[in-house]
């Protein structure tokens, strides 16, 4: 194929991307495969980087983000962001509904639409383009938090059609769908984070960080529910609606029109519990005056308009008695505390179990065995156990003592200050902690061996094969062949059998062939290192480039990476001290494994105005990554190192430094630049 120019190249993968982003988000249409979307934005991205100056604003490779922001602008919106008068009462509905009709008269005409339970955002779209995402922040004044808006995969960069306006606002609600959140709880509960509250506290939360790639991989997503322009382009709220459509942004197909109370009335029951089959948090319904001049009509109060109200539900609970509490041990060694209740039908499905999260969970809600407890189920897949009734209290019932030996080994559970689980310190001898070890190292975003999943690992673990990582990759066709065991389903009584045939074998030993080609950061976060998740790792492996620097790097040199803090900087320690993981990483390294990310890519040079000089660069920076800010360096003939020495020319110093570093760097003499400075070295 002859070379095409890079100019057009990139044009075309722009067009294309961006096409199948809008096939797939609006009409759910998937033209290519994940693998064939993930190579042509590899190859753009690839693209921009040798070409800086071509990348455009709108770029889908803006949507990986990359963008490191220290404070977000605060911006006055052009239109105030209001809030809604709302109500539990249907009563009060019906008042709304007369106050509208006393104003407009009997002819008027309600759009009904879901209330999304997530974060307000405005959109500025100039000549099509996304110029502008913004958070409603007091109402009058916002923060600019564009770059991670960008990220948001519902959100398009461009709007599509021929009646696209030159400047237009549109508002919605962003969010973390159900699955998103608890997969991202899951994720933190495992290397013993603290758990984000609901999807919305988790939107908000991610919305707000400085590091826009963090915020891509959150997946949030918006809906549109409102539309404002000067002059107005449309007559009627329903009009705008098919408007945002048609334009390509995400407007939820569950609004209606509705023309009497009693139709408002029917949306709202219909939804009751409907709502829960959604994959997003909703809260309750918001009717709205759909016609414009109506509205002007109707006007506004200091703080909401007078033509529109929330009705919200109340949330769904149930009391039920609690049977008893299970002890959970994963990976980690946490143990975690499951309420076991009498089934109860809550929402539509029956609850049994809710997880306690940990012992100040179980004591803050004053627990006792055989209560009448509180379930409350907010729509997230886990219900939750909100309350006890203590006034139902029985006389059988008794306090909750909580283990001090680990439920599935024996071993002393131990709990360390200001951490809120108990822990089995016994890492390689208590079996769920050995088989969710290996489960962990096998799982996706690890080594990927998904062909050792559903049971295979258990049975390997049963038969003494496999205590640590390391042993996989002694398994041998004959090791496997013929395994065979029989899982027993408690619930269902349903049985299914697990067998090692042929194909299966193959497939396995392909799989371990095929995870050693997974890069240094991938196998570090496999390690399951506590409090190493794959951002850690990721954050781990780029600092200290292979395992031999990592484990030779002092708790203070760990610390003075940015993010890395003290819990994880000791874990880190802690790890490679136990010689039993060095000989584990050792033997996996004997095996091929990849334990050293390579050298730097190479830099284009610009000048050599660096030479002989060397660099550590530290914190955050506003004009640049680390990365980038390196890159700058090392272009211009500078050198960059891991460590403060007395030699060392130049520390670069950021925000948000790590305080050893700078103390360290003034006591030894170094000379520390700002990144203004820096930039002037170079200029
Ligand atoms: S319309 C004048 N429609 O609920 C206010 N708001 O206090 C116009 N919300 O902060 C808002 N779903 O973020 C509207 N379908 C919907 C909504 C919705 C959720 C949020 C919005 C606002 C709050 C109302």
């Amino acid at each position: 194929m002859p070379e095409q120019n890079p100019e057009a190249r990139i044009l075309e993968l722009t067009q294309r991307l961006n096409y199948l982003n809008y096939q797939y988000y609006q009409n759910s249409v998937s033209e290519v495969t994940d693998y064939e979307f993930d190579q042509m934005l590899q190859e753009l991205q690839k693209l921009e980087e040798q070409h800086p100056a071509l990348r455009s604003d709108n770029s889908p490779t803006q949507r990986v983000g990359g963008t490191i922001t220290k404070n977000f602008p605060t911006v006055r919106h052009k239109y105030p962001m209001l809030s809604l008068g709302n109500t539990y009462s249907e009563d009060e509905v019906r008042e709304f509904d007369k106050r509208v009709r006393k104003v407009t008269g009997d002819h008027v005409e309600y759009v009904c639409e879901l209330k999304f339970d997530g974060v307000a955002m405005s959109l500025t779209y100039t000549n099509g383009a996304l110029t502008a995402g913004v958070t409603r922040g007091d109402g009058t004044r916002g923060d600019d938090i564009t770059p991670n808006v960008r990220t948001i995969r519902t959100i398009p960069l461009h709007l599509h059609g021929d009646d696209v306006p030159a400047e237009v606002e549109v508002r919605g609600e962003v969010f973390m769908p159900f699955t998103v959140f608890e997969e991202l709880n899951k994720e933190r509960e495992e290397i013993g984070e603290a758990l984000m509250a609901n999807p919305r506290n988790a939107t908000s939360g991610t919305l707000k960080l400085q590091d826009s790639k963090e915020v891509a991989r959150r997946r949030l997503s918006m809906f549109a529910y409102s539309l404002l322009s000067t002059p107005t382009l449309f007559e009627s709220h329903s009009q705008s609606l098919e408007a945002l459509q048609r334009w390509g942004l995400n407007v939820s197909p569950t609004w209606k029109k509705c023309s009497t109370i009693e139709e408002v009335m029917d949306f709202i029951h219909a939804w009751e519990t409907k709502r829960f089959e959604l994959p997003i948090a909703t809260d309750g319904i918001v009717v709205k005056v759909n016609s414009y001049a109506q509205q002007e009509e109707l006007g506004y109060t200091a703080k909401s308009p007078r033509w529109a109200m929330a009705y919200k539900y109340k949330a769904m609970e149930a009391v039920t008695e609690l049977l008893g509490i299970e002890y959970n041990v994963g990976r980690t060694g946490a143990v975690t505390p499951v309420a076991l209740m009498k089934p109860v039908l809550l929402a539509g499905t029956t609850v049994k179990r809710a997880s306690l999260h940990n012992a100040n969970e179980i004591e803050r809600l004053g627990l006792m065995l055989h209560d009448q407890v509180m379930v409350e189920k907010g729509g997230e897949i886990i219900p939750k156990v909100t309350a006890v009734k203590t006034e139902l209290r029985p006389e059988n019932a008794q306090p909750i003592v909580y283990p001090t030996i680990c439920p599935a080994c024996n071993t002393p559970l131990i709990r360390t200050e200001g951490e809120a689980n108990h822990y089995c310190p016994n890492e390689k001898g208590c079996p769920p902690q050995v088989k969710g070890k290996l489960e962990h190292f096998i799982s996706r975003k690890a080594m990927n061996i998904l062909s050792l999943g559903e049971g295979k690992i258990e049975l390997l673990v049963e038969q003494g094969l496999v205590t640590s990582p390391d042993h996989l990759y002694d398994l041998t066709y004959d090791t496997l062949f013929g395994l065979k065991k029989t899982f027993v389903n408690e619930e269902t009584g349903k049985s299914r059998i697990v067998t090692f045939q042929k194909t299966t074998v193959e497939n396995i030993l392909k799989a371990l062939e095929k995870s050693k080609e997974a890069p240094f950061d991938r196998v570090l976060f496999a390690l399951g290192i506590r409090f190493v998740g794959n951002t850690v790792a990721q954050k781990l492996a780029q600092h200290f480039r292979n395992i031999d620097a990592l484990r030779a790097a002092s708790e203070e040199e760990l610390i003075a990476v940015p993010e890395i803090g003290g819990r994880i900087a000791a874990s880190v320690r802690e790890y490679f001290q136990d010689v039993a993981n060095v000989h584990v990483v050792e033997r996996l390294r004997q095996h091929g494994l990849q334990l050293d990310l390579g050298e730097v890519a190479v830099v284009e040079p610009q000048s050599d105005k660096l030479a002989g000089l060397t660099f550590v660069v530290s914190g955050i920076f506003s004009g640049y990554s680390r990365e980038e800010l390196q890159d700058a360096i090392v272009a211009n003939g500078g050198k960059i190192v891991s460590s403060i020495s007395k030699k060392l020319s130049y520390l670069v110093a950021g925000d948000k430094m790590g305080p050893s570093k700078l103390e360290k760097a003034t006591t030894l003499g170094v000379k520390i630049v700002s990144e203004e400075e820096f930039n002037q070295m170079i200029a």
